[in-house]
Formats: structure tokens, sequence, C-alpha cells
């Protein structure tokens, strides 16, 4: 499937060049059967950096494995944007640890933001470790894995202006075959001050839009009907073709995917309030294929706060840019990301983040509380001052009125007939689908004899929790 994949031959005839690369191929192409096991943590964007780095491992002659226990290679693709995200992958470390000591010779790499963050501290920190890579330095991972082989350690954090791994055909890994990640550009300029991001992923970089509407297309062809579009803050994708000087925004991007095929549907994440425009709201309501669904992290619904937080925009940009989603597209769907106790941060300006829940409807959010990331902006300039209890109450407040809030938005849908793409069996139970609307979201019904995943099926709503929509297939149109 791969040889005759001009992509990925280009990443072999890199390989090829580099010294320490034209070794590990030969060796590699000798023995044939490694193994590696890679798990990811973090944002979607990890999870579509592991598909490239599985690509560009299975180019050398490793295969993807289940079992940590068979592999030659453990990798850890990390997370850094909270304090736990860190804890969890150090507890694996633990596990991986004692399946490097019942088979010794196991590699241990660390990949992804925490080794972005940490460099080389992490080969003092945790002696397990082979491997310290950060998300800009995949290709260079088979010349680390040679090193590690020999018996030296391994560290590439290098951050790159550059880097788009645009033309690494990713290895779906634990794919449904129906939806897939694209990723369309990398890092991050903002500079909100809780993140850590701007940091691990270094300067923000659009990726060429033809290799996007290439790697949609392929993914169609093969049986793929749903791509999600990543970016830390996609409205700001802006690609020049280094000949013609075009210029091409999200919006066009947008467009051009969408036009791949009428039966291919387009998601993104995540959309800046800042940065959100007219024309992208104008493009999605064009194109039946865009799914009606925007993320749009509010963060806190209080200014002062978002001051802080140096977002970029106040409660009424924000709110604005709300009443532009649902004037341009009234069954636009909308949903979040908060964090409570900022620092600073009072009852009052929590009660603001509490009522914009409601005001913006949102169908869902991503609720956290707030943790200190070292080095950042936040770290720097104010004092982590909210007791810990306190941001724990306030974070299961917004809980429980999006839970409320969420409940509403799906009962609303009771009665109504929604086109659904099919992606599997249902988590509870195997005589059941699952699949999603255009709004994003999932909905429940029993099989019916000839549908398969993939297809689209119209399927009418009958019960709803604050979860999941559940219902039946429908012949209405
Ligand atoms: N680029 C996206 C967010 C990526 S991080 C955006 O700008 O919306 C995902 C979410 O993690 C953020 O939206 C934020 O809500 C949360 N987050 C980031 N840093 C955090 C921190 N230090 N403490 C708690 N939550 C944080
Ligand atoms: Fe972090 Fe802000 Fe960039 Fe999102 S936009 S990744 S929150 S710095
Ligand atoms: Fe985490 Fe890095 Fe994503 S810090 S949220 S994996 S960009």
């Amino acid at each position: 499937m791969y040889d005759n994949n001009p992509t990925l031959m280009g990443i072999r005839k890199e390989i090829d060049e580099t010294k320490q690369g034209e070794v590990f191929f030969k060796e590699t192409a000798n023995d044939g059967g490694r193994h590696f096991y890679i798990e990811s943590y973090g944002c979607q964007m990890n999870f579509s950096d592991s598909e490239i780095v599985a690509s560009i491992l299975s180019e050398v002659g490793f295969s993807p494995t289940r079992n940590m226990e068979n592999a030659d290679l453990i990798l850890v693709n990390t997370c850094s944007i909270r304090e736990k995200a860190e804890d969890t992958v150090r507890q694996r470390l633990r596990i991986f640890d004692k399946i490097k000591r019942n088979r010794p010779g196991t590699m241990v790499g660390v990949l992804g933001c925490m080794a972005e963050r940490l460099k080389s501290k992490f080969l003092e920190e945790e002696k397990l470790v082979d491997l310290v890579i950060g998300p800009d330095a995949y290709r260079d991972l088979p010349n680390l894995v040679a090193t590690a082989e020999d018996g030296e350690k391994g560290v590439n954090v290098f951050l790159s202006r550059e880097e788009t791994y645009a033309d690494i055909s990713p290895l779906r890994l634990d794919s449904n075959g129906v939806t897939a990640f694209i990723s369309i550009m990398r890092g991050c300029d903002n500079m909100c001050s809780f993140c850590v991001v701007p940091y691990t992923r270094g300067r923000e970089r659009s990726r060429d839009c033809y290799s996007i509407v290439a790697e949609a297309k392929d993914l169609f062809e093969n049986g793929y009907r749903e791509v999600t579009l990543l970016g830390q803050n996609v409205d700001s994708y802006k690609w020049q073709h280094p000949d013609t000087g075009e210029v091409v925004n999200f919006a066009q991007l947008l467009e051009m995917t969408a036009l791949v095929h009428p039966d291919l549907r387009i998601r993104f994440s995540t959309s800046h309030p800042k940065d959100i425009t007219d024309e992208v709201l104008h493009t999605m309501a064009r194109h039946e294929n865009i799914c009606k669904y925007i993320h749009l992290p509010v963060q806190s619904g209080n200014s002062r706060v978002l001051n802080l937080m140096n977002r970029t925009y106040d409660r009424e940009w924000y709110m604005n840019r709300v009443e532009a989603i649902y004037r341009i597209m009234p069954e636009c769907a909308i949903s979040s990301d908060i964090i409570t106790g900022f620092c600073t941060e009072t009852e009052e300006e929590h009660k603001d983040t509490l009522s914009m829940i409601e005001w913006a409807n949102y169908s869902m959010s991503y609720m956290f509380f707030y943790s200190e990331r070292p080095g950042t902006l936040a770290a720097r300039k104010y004092e982590d001052d909210i007791p810990q209890d306190v941001k724990k109450r306030r974070l299961s407040e917004i809980v429980r009125l999006q839970n409320q809030v969420s409940f509403k938005h799906n009962q609303a849908d009771i009665g109504k007939t929604f086109k659904v793409l099919i992606e599997g069996d249902s988590k509870k139970s195997d005589q059941h689908f699952k699949g999603r609307n255009t709004q994003n979201k999932m909905i429940v019904f029993p099989k019916v004899n000839g549908l398969k995943p993939g297809d689209y099926v119209r399927v009418k709503v009958n019960d709803a929790t604050s979860a999941t929509l559940i219902g039946e297939v429908s012949s209405e149109v």
C-alpha cells in the first residue's frame, strides 16, 4: 500500500541522505520484524502527530503493535497543558519501566509537549527514558532510535519555523475508517497567559493548502467520510504559494476542502474568538458538508479576567461573534473551553462565566480549573491565589450548569430528524450504531439491515440525555 506512495518515498529519500539514517534503514531492511507501541495524550493535534510518527517508523521497518509487551520501542506522546496531564504520563512511565525490566533492550521514548518542555532534563528525571523528541523533530526519530540502540540516549527538541510534515502520509492508527484528522497548521503565536502551548509547539505556521486538499481526497477515496482540520487557531491559517505569491486564508481552505466531494464532511478545531471572520461563517453556511458546529473557547465570561488571560477579546466581542454565528447559521451548535479560578478571579467574575454558558447556549464544554504552568506569562506575572477548594467548587458549579444547558439543548432535538454519518457500533451495544449529526451531537440508534459505518442515514430523535441523542432510522426526508 505504501510502496507506490510518492510522499513516503520522499521521506525515504531524506532518511537515505542522512548518514545514520542510511545505516539504520539498511539494518531494519534486514530484520523487518520490529514493533513500536505508541500511546497518545493531550489534544487531537497529538493524536494526529502520532500518526505522522507511525508513518515515519513504518518506513524504517517498524510495525505498530497494540501490545506494549511485544514492543521493541515504546513511545508516549505527551501533553503539558495541565499538571495532571504530566502526572498521568509519569505514571505510565512507571508501567513502561516494569516492561523494560522484563524485556531488556526495549527502548522508551517520550514525544510531544512534555518532551519539549523538559528537554534533556527528562533524562535526568526519568532514568528509563532513552529518547526525548519534541513535536518538530519527528523526522529525526529513526536516527535517534539508532543512537539509542547503540546504548546512547538521544534528544532532539529543535523547534522549527517551517516544519509541517506536509509530505508525510499519516499512518492511521486506531481508525474507524470513517473519520480522520488533518493537521493544517502547527504551533501558536498567541500568548494566552495561562498556556504552555506556544513554548512546547513553537511558532505558528500553516501547511501547504494543496497537500491538505490532496490528503482529504485520498481519505475520501479510501472510504473516509469526515475530516477534521486541526490547528490551535485555525482562523489564522494563512498559506502563501512560494512561486505565485497566492495567499489562501482559512475560509478559502474550508471551501477548497468542502469541494473535494459533497459526501465528505468537514469539521475544524479550534476557532479563536478574536480571529473567526464572517467570511468563514458565510463559507460554512454555503456548504452543506461543512458541519454546523464551532468550538469557540471563551475561557472566561468576564472582560477583566480575559484581559489578564491575554485572550485579546472581551465579553462584548465574544458575544458579538456568537450572535454572528447564530444569525448566519441559526442551526449551528457552539461549544467552549472554560477555565475556573484563574489568578484573582472573584465570585462576581465567576458568575459572568456562568451567565455566559446560558447566554451562548453551549451544546457542551470542556471545563478545567486553572493549573499554573512553569514559564508561562501568568506564572511569571500573577500569583496563583485562588485556593484549590474554591477553584474546584467553581468548576463543579460550571459543570453542573453546563450539564443542564446541554440537557436542554439536546431535549430541544426530540422529534427532529437529522442526517447522521454512521461511525460504528455504539459503546454499549453491538445492536446499535452510533454516529454524529452536523452539530457534532452523538446519536445512538438501533441497527437496520443494509447500513454500515460510513453511510449517511436519516435518524429521528425520540429521547435525549445531556450527552447523547437516542433515535431510530427514519424514512422522512
Ligand atoms: N488553542 C486552543 C486551546 C488549546 S488548549 C484555544 O485557544 O482555544 C485546550 C484548553 O485547555 C484551553 O482552551 C484551556 O481551556 C485549557 N487550558 C490551557 N491551559 C490551561 C491551564 N494552565 N490550566 C487549565 N486549563 C488550561
Ligand atoms: Fe494556548 Fe491561547 Fe494558543 Fe490556544 S490560542 S494554544 S490557549 S496560547
Ligand atoms: Fe497538550 Fe501539547 Fe496539545 S500541551 S493540549 S498536547 S499542544
